[in-house]
């Protein structure tokens, strides 16, 4: 879609609805998403835990592009731009992986890598080839609290006030010193925007998420929750347990600084965490002696978003992939020590998350078919929608900025 058409689109945007139907559905669009947001920002690749060896790695793609994460020599984490040096061919495929002989080897030429990027070995080139200058492309790469983020910005956005904030809740509750105990990956046919609106708004909690909302006070409007909410802060400072509530999300554009929210919200009386009878379903983490009964949501950028109990975490990874595909992995975090089957059962830890995953998966494809109807006219948001259309004014805010 040519600049201006697509400037135009954005001032027929009606304030407090929906997006009209081409940003949900447009291939070019989605290009410029690419370009002008999601190329530009933070985003979360995975928890330190998934690659504790030299040689092991992970892959994380976001439409067109891929970047292989990988634990060095050293012991560092690195980010490296998963295309060759020579002719471009992917250097690994699948989601993760360890490097044979620590050594990223292309599978086309054969090309050979070491675990910082650099060039090691290249058959039958001329004299004139140097190989110092054919090192991998690193992104850059930051450790917060055990989660891995990265970003394809030659520029990085500040992450400053995104590195307080998830010492106050990921730091709290125990992240850096977490695992990864369970992944699952969700296909969904739609586009990014509507799982990342579905993600930020709970309008749809109740009518949709039958499990969650018996255990969330969040999926109740605010006004409604707001006694369980008090005595759920009282219970947190019962124990002595401080997460306050930071809202730096969907950052002006040219702001310079990585969007970042926290926000706290109880869980319903008599809960000690998120899980079919309600007690805790592995050992506690962090600064947690005991459930004080609250959920902790926490969102980077515009596709990390995080959920942690005293027992447990679940990490959010929205993966653009073209206009009308958007993956969505779930990693379920516990405690380092945590021993399946004696401290945590998978079937538990996971029964909630998985079931709320794949009513989201049903109803954001719903979604994405009732929009791509020629009829569509975008209908406004609710007042229990505000992050969702925050979220929209702040794509829109940095398109508009960039083209
Ligand atoms: S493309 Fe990688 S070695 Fe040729
Ligand atoms: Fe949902």
């Amino acid at each position: 879609m040519e600049s201006i058409a697509l400037a135009a689109r954005i001032r027929n945007h009606q304030p407090g609805h929906a997006l009209a139907r081409e940003f949900y559905t447009d291939p070019g669009i989605f290009e410029h998403d690419m370009q002008y947001m999601l190329l530009g920002h933070w985003f979360c690749a995975g928890h330190v835990s998934s690659i504790p060896r030299a040689g092991d790695f992970l892959v994380v793609d976001m439409g067109s592009e891929s970047v292989i994460i990988v634990r060095t020599a050293a012991g560092e984490v690195r980010a490296l731009l998963n295309v060759c040096r020579h002719r471009g061919s992917r250097l690994v495929t699948g989601r993760s992986g360890k490097a044979q002989s620590a050594r990223l080897t292309c599978p086309y030429h054969a090309w050979s890598y070491d675990l910082d990027g650099n060039l090691m070995a290249a058959r039958q080139m001329p004299d004139s080839f140097r190989r110092a200058d054919m090192a991998l492309k690193p992104l850059a790469v930051r450790i917060m609290e055990g989660l891995i983020f990265t970003t394809f910005a030659r520029e990085p956005l500040d992450l400053g006030g995104a590195a307080a904030a998830l010492a106050l809740s990921a730091g709290v509750h125990g992240w850096a010193t977490a695992k990864v105990a369970h992944r699952e990956l969700y296909s969904i046919k739609a586009n990014w925007k509507l799982a990342v609106e579905n993600y930020m708004e709970c309008y749809h909690c109740t009518p949709a998420h039958p499990e969650f909302a018996r255990r969330h006070v969040y999926a109740r409007p605010a006004e409604q929750a707001a006694d369980q909410e008090r005595e759920g802060r009282t219970r947190a400072a019962a124990l002595g347990i401080v997460v306050p509530d930071i809202d730096q999300y969907g950052c002006a554009a040219g702001a310079g600084r990585e969007s970042v929210a926290v926000m706290r919200s109880a869980l319903h009386d008599g809960m000690a965490s998120a899980t079919d009878d309600g007690r805790t379903v592995a050992r506690l983490m962090g600064v947690f002696s005991a459930s004080d009964g609250n959920s902790t949501y926490f969102d980077i950028g515009p596709i990390s978003d995080f959920l942690a109990y005293p027992d447990h975490g679940v990490i959010y990874r929205f993966i653009p992939r073209a206009a009308d595909h958007t993956e969505m992995e779930v990693l379920w975090l516990v405690h380092q020590d945590a021993v399946e089957g004696v401290d945590y059962d998978v079937g538990r830890l996971t029964w909630l998350w998985k079931t709320t995953s794949a009513e989201d998966k049903k109803i954001v494809e719903m979604n994405q078919a009732g929009v791509n109807s020629r009829f569509f006219v975008p209908g406004p948001y609710s007042l229990q929608e505000t992050y969702a259309a925050r979220f929209v004014d702040w794509y829109l805010e940095e398109l508009a900025a960039a083209i």
